[in-house]
């Protein structure tokens, strides 16, 4: 964590800034600085050579401090919205609540396996590790599960935690029925899905109608996450029309957990993907 990272007065960047920031594709290097390895000193890696006292070239090589005392300050760097909140989190553990996984930033290690991995007390469509998520977002699931429940809506589970090699399984039945560049719209690549971390879950409606079709939007558990899911530290990750930043179509049954906080100041701001809401480049294709 990096609590510490938010300096006073960055709440107020503007959504067309920020949107031109993603255009850029800066925000890596933003939230850079709010990294556990920046907070504990390790630099990131370098493709500059290292120049030692042995190399010849060295002595015609300008000095690092003469270079930059020559060339202009960087422009600052654009703020991401996430940064007004007094708690923040890595953008790359996979066992951080913000981490971010899409095209351009797959899981590290790639055949990662959360180590809390649990089954929710909800109704499930599924069984085996399909049933599983990690237990931050098992007790957020159970929470939702109920609360739709009270307000007469029913939800099921419809597919939860997916190891790495079943998401190998998954994407090339994707790619064997559709080809590959269909699959790239709908599943993600072996090492780049949310589901793989437990953090994520797709939900199907207790009525049965439309399961991961366009429809199901409109059936009544895909509405009552959508309006209430972040109450809970729930959004909805595929948001429809933002595939250039996310790289997916719609998906109106796939739910994320990033936390309470964070998922109602995306609501309260009006800010649909966690691309932009954390500050990282869009990923519409595979770098
Ligand atoms: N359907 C989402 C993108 C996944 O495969 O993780
Ligand atoms: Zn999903």
């Amino acid at each position: 964590m990096c609590h510490d990272c938010v300096a006073g007065g960055r709440s107020g960047a503007s959504r067309r800034s920020f949107a031109r920031f993603l255009a850029a594709g800066v925000g890596l290097t933003v939230l850079a600085a709010c990294t556990p390895e920046a907070r504990s000193g390790v630099a990131p890696s370098s493709s500059s050579p290292a120049v030692t006292s042995a190399s010849p070239s060295a002595v015609a090589v300008p000095s690092v401090e003469s270079t930059t005392a020559a060339a202009e300050p960087p422009p600052p760097a654009p703020v991401p919205p996430s940064a007004a909140l007094p708690r923040q989190f890595s953008l790359t553990d996979p066992a951080s609540p913000w981490l971010v996984v899409n095209k351009h930033r797959p899981l590290a290690p790639a055949d990662y396996v959360p180590a809390d991995l649990v089954q929710p007390n909800v109704t499930l469509a599924v069984s085996g590790e399909a049933a599983l998520l990690n237990s931050t977002t098992a007790v957020a699931a159970e929470a939702m599960f109920a609360a739709a429940a009270l307000d007469g809506v029913s939800m099921t589970l419809a597919s939860g935690y997916r190891s790495y090699g079943t998401q190998v399984a998954t994407y090339d039945g994707y790619v064997a029925a559709r080809g590959q560049a269909d699959a790239d719209s709908a599943s993600a690549r072996p090492g780049y899905s949310e589901h793989q971390t437990g953090w994520s879950f797709d939900i199907g409606d207790g009525g049965g109608a439309c399961g991961f079709e366009p429809c199901s939007a409109d059936q009544p558990a895909a509405v009552w996450a959508k309006a209430n899911g972040h109450r809970f530290g729930f959004v909805v990750r595929y948001p429809w029309m933002q595939h250039p930043i996310t790289g997916y179509y719609y998906e109106p049954w796939h739910l994320r957990y990033i936390g309470v906080e964070a998922a109602t100041d995306m609501a309260t701001r009006g800010i649909s993907t966690v691309e932009e809401y954390f500050g990282v480049e869009a990923a519409p294709g595979y770098a």
